[in-house]
């Protein structure tokens, strides 16, 4: 289930950030990509509706825009996600060599369903494509890191590591 915001803002760091981008291209548009990849980092790690209104003022682009680049990249979260944000790759070379299997044994030893928010709000675990990092199978994007070749044996508690660590 999606949870909604009352505001949002973005810090004074990321308006200027967002600010810069503008000038950086020819279009307006072509600066949203970036943009929103802010608006997510300063958000817990999702673009809620409010965000998205909030962004389009700022930038002076229609909200559809935006949505629509929201819409068709997977890097972008349209729900809340956990402080951990697990995305395995279960794409070709990553399945190959066990990806499927470490998202179901993470998905039970975490105690979520895949692309839900875990009771206690720590973990979020996603299924993804190729993530390009095929060299380091079976791997995960975990919040802003690529982490592999993982295993099975030792993922979890890798991840209550990083879970500590936030
Ligand atoms: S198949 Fe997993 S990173 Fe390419």
């Amino acid at each position: 289930m999606s949870k909604s915001q009352k505001d949002f803002k973005l810090s004074e760091e990321g308006l200027a950030f967002v600010k810069k981008e503008l000038t950086r291209y020819e279009t307006k548009r072509s600066a949203i990509l970036p943009c929103v990849y802010r608006v997510q980092k300063e958000n817990g790690g999702w673009v809620s509706p409010e965000a998205v209104s909030y962004l389009s003022k700022i930038m002076d682009i229609p909200t559809a825009y935006i949505n629509e680049v929201l819409s068709f990249y997977t890097m972008y979260n349209k729900s809340p996600v956990g402080k951990l944000h697990i995305q395995v790759c279960c794409n070709l070379s990553c399945a190959m060599n066990g990806g499927r299997e470490l998202a179901e044994h993470l998905c039970e030893s975490f105690n979520v369903k895949e692309g839900e928010v875990s009771a206690n709000d720590e973990v979020t675990i996603s299924r993804v494509e190729c993530l390009g990092a095929c060299d380091i199978a079976p791997m995960a994007q975990v919040n802003d890191k690529y982490i592999g070749p993982l295993k099975k044996e030792t993922v979890v508690e890798e991840m209550k590591t990083l879970l500590e660590e936030k």
